[in-house]
């Protein structure tokens, strides 16, 4: 496709692949249970792939179809009370998480109960993400840790010793990471955040018969164990990824004519900050529920060009509610008229590349200054002045960093901007990580490819 005048609008209505999270979850609490698990609508990226590999190697009978509405169905037969049996027979079982943060994690919490040897590796971004704040825990549960540095190799114990813990930030992957431990431990475990992080897991948790006593003075819960997870009755649905569907809705947001409609996806509360931060922009963007899906709401988002937009100031304890979207929010404030500040968002460094830094340089290349502010209380904010433009000159190369959302966030900037960037064939390929088909869809839907390949 070559390069056209402007982008066509982004006009009607379209769907996202499943939510990441959620399916992550699904098929960890699948594997740890007694029964076949039907999973619809599982996300086809490499990192929920990951977490399906890992599963498989362990011993839970996977089986991966796509129904005549192009929908993947998963079924899962946990290990159960059988405890996970590795289906190679060497001493150390290697488990490849590749690129996902969110795998690695909920292996480690969930293989701390049990009296097996592994080794976990992954990709060269995996590798430098941070783990030692989650192993510590789990040590003091009674995993044995072989080596703390990639590859991690790990033995478990049975039974854990339960543990009150009190995360240093809010994350959920180590909240449920410790959960899946807690659920092997004897007697009660306390899991306390210091901010709300995503849900699912605790949601997910009742499907499979779970019971999480949520603390009401603060944001964590109790649990007892040993429990173990049973397969539910009827199958879990998945919606649409509202992580995946922030691209869209940023695209439609600031290219002219655009009224885009994201149909069934994820409306969770606990992963709505950037929609509260686009309407108090001022951004036109409502959100219609329309039902519950397996416990997760569910419906429509409908973003209509929004000319002017205010800049905006986040809330430091909301950090974890946007955290996904922060480079597709940076977008947004660059587009608004004076300083924004997005507060508390110091892990965007630990992502899948250094965020913070990928975002700051990417608006740069905009013309938009933005920098980190370093807190005396040690949180970083990013503070983005915006200018109303935001321009890139046509054939930049650029990087994302081997990041799934900063080359999604490269495609969206080329767009407004109404040029094409160059990334390297890696860059686009990490795309897959999460949205296989979202450069395809894109390109096809503005008439031409804001984003090109250079080797
Ligand atoms: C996730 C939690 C977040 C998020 C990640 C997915 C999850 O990470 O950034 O993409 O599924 O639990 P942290 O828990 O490390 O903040």
């Amino acid at each position: 496709m070559v390069l056209v005048d402007k982008p066509a609008p982004l006009i009607g209505s379209i769907i996202v692949p499943g939510d990441k999270s959620i399916a992550h979850r699904a098929v960890f609490f699948a594997a740890l249970s007694q029964g076949v698990t039907r999973i619809i609508g599982l996300p086809e990226g490499s990192d929920v792939r990951a977490s399906l590999n890992a599963i498989e190697s362990l011993g839970a009978k996977v089986s991966l179809a796509v129904d005549g509405n192009g929908i993947t169905v998963v079924e899962v037969e946990g290990w159960g009370d059988m405890g996970p049996k590795p289906r190679v027979s060497e001493d150390v079982l290697m488990l490849d998480c590749g690129n996902s943060g969110t795998t690695a994690r909920f292996l480690l919490g969930m293989l701390s109960g049990y009296p097996i040897t592994v080794r976990l590796d992954g990709d060269a971004s995996l590798t430098t993400r941070p783990m030692k704040r989650l192993l510590d825990p789990l040590c003091s549960m009674g995993l044995s840790c072989i080596s703390s540095s990639w590859p991690i190799e790990i033995r478990g114990e049975e039974p854990l010793k339960p543990i009150p813990f009190e995360l240093p930030v809010a994350s959920a992957q180590m909240k449920t990471a410790l959960l899946f431990a807690a659920m092997r431990a004897d007697g009660t475990s306390r899991i306390i955040e210091p901010a709300l992080s995503r849900d699912h897991t605790e949601r997910l948790a009742e499907a499979f018969g779970i019971r999480i006593e949520k603390l009401s003075s603060e944001h964590g819960f109790e649990v007892t164990g040993p429990i173990a997870p049973c397969a539910p009755d009827v199958p879990i649905a998945i919606p649409g990824d509202f992580s995946s569907a922030a691209f869209w809705i940023t695209a439609a947001l600031c290219i002219p004519g655009s009224d885009l409609t994201i149909e069934g996806v994820g409306l969770n509360p606990t992963r709505l900050g950037f929609i509260d931060a686009l309407q108090a922009m001022g951004a036109n963007v409502s959100v219609e529920r329309i039902d519950d899906l397996s416990s997760e709401p569910y419906g429509r988002i409908r973003a209509i060009y929004t000319g002017r937009l205010r800049p905006c100031e986040t809330v430091a304890c909301d950090s974890a509610m946007l955290i996904d979207e922060a480079p597709v929010l940076a977008i947004m404030c660059a587009r608004a008229m004076g300083k924004s500040l997005l507060r508390n968002i110091g892990e965007l460094a630990l992502k899948e590349c250094d965020r913070l830094n990928a975002i700051i340089e990417a608006l740069s290349a905009c013309g938009v200054k933005a920098r980190a502010i370093e807190n005396e209380d040690g949180s970083t904010d990013l503070l983005i002045c915006g200018n109303g433009e935001l321009s890139v000159s046509d054939g930049t190369k650029a990087s994302a960093y081997r990041d799934h959302r900063i080359a999604m966030m490269w495609a969206v900037l080329s767009a407004i901007c109404h040029a094409q960037v160059q990334l390297d064939a890696k860059d686009i390929d990490s795309i897959s990580v999460s949205y296989p088909g979202f450069l395809d869809e894109f390109s096809q839907r503005l008439g031409y490819a804001p984003i090109v390949r250079f080797e």
